[in-house]
Parts: C-alpha cells; sequence; structure tokens
C-alpha cells in the first residue's frame, strides 16, 4: 500500500452517529473534539509511563520501577472511559496508537532519561501537562454545556493528580515553598 494511502486510513475521523443523547448535535461534536485530545493524551502518558518503568537504572531501581508501573495503571484505566464517552456521544474514538502519536498534547518524553530523578522529573513533567489538559477539558465541556461529562473529566483529575503526587514527593525531599 502507498504511504499516502495509509496515511490517509490513520487520520483523525470526524464522523458523528445520531442518537438519543439529549445534547445538541453540535454540542456533541464539539465535546467529541475536546475528548480526543484527552485520549491521544492518555494514551501517550500511558506509554510514557512505561517507558520509565522499563528503562529506569540507579540504586531505587526496584522502588521506582513499582511507582511508575503504579502511575501507568492508574492511567492506563482512564483510556477505556475515556474513549467510550466519546462513542456514547456519537463520535469516532481515535484512539490508535499512531492516531494518538500525531495529536497528543503531551510533549515527547525524554527518552535520554536513565537515572530515577531523571526518570521522575521527565515523568512528572509529562503527567502535569496531562492533568492541565484533563483540568482544561471538563472547563471547556462545562462551558459547553454537558455538566455530567465535565464531572466525569473531574474524577480524572483527581486520579491522575494523586499520582503527579506520588512521582513530585519523591522530588520535593524537605523542600518547603
Ligand atoms: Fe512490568
Amino acid at each position: 500500500m502507498a504511504k499516502s494511502e495509509n496515511e490517509k486510513k490513520q487520520a483523525p475521523k470526524s464522523r458523528m452517529y445520531k442518537n438519543r443523547v439529549a445534547l445538541p448535535d453540535d454540542v456533541k461534536e464539539k465535546n467529541v473534539v475536546v475528548m480526543n485530545e484527552r485520549l491521544a493524551a492518555s494514551l501517550d502518558m500511558y506509554s510514557q509511563a512505561k517507558f520509565a518503568h522499563w528503562n529506569v537504572k540507579g540504586i531505587n531501581f526496584y522502588q521506582l520501577h513499582l511507582v511508575f508501573d503504579a502511575t501507568a495503571k492508574v492511567i492506563f484505566k482512564q483510556i477505556d472511559p475515556i474513549a467510550e464517552r466519546i462513542t456514547q456521544l456519537g463520535g469516532v474514538a481515535n484512539g490508535t496508537v499512531r492516531q494518538s502519536a500525531l495529536s497528543s498534547p503531551i510533549p515527547a518524553y525524554n527518552t535520554t532519561a536513565v537515572t530515577g530523578p531523571e526518570h521522575l522529573n521527565a515523568l512528572a513533567d509529562a503527567l502535569g501537562v496531562y492533568c492541565k489538559e484533563l483540568r482544561e477539558a471538563s472547563d471547556e465541556i462545562d462551558d459547553l454545556g454537558d455538566e455530567p461529562t465535565a464531572d466525569f473529566f473531574k474524577q480524572l483529575v483527581v486520579e491522575a493528580e494523586e499520582e503527579l503526587y506520588f512521582l513530585e514527593s519523591h522530588l520535593e525531599a524537605g523542600d518547603v515553598q
């Protein structure tokens, strides 16, 4: 298959399906755009946490290996509900790895990281952006008038920010603002 044909197949799909969800069609469509960006973020974030889990080295290897996997597990559990909230509103969940790589708002992981502090900083930076993206999604969807979906994203924020706290706690020993 020609590359351009393959790329066309991977392009984000924006078609909408009719359903009985009691929101105006344009609101559903806008929600789906907001949520697809965060679906991409969740898949990207999950793979970054796994990268840290697999590749960290040093004296604290085993503890951090477990911490990073715990983060990955929390993020992994968010992927499916985000994707299915998109399809519940009539959208297409653009969640292949290739689609996610094209549209994720999370910066690329620092793949030169080796030590514990390097991976902690790289992952905390990414997770901070992920948490911000979830907060913004909740606010944007609230502004669109879909309170249940905005509340759904608020819950994701609380879960993700708990993981951010676990990572940052390793970096702030003794530091007081
Ligand atoms: Fe593992």
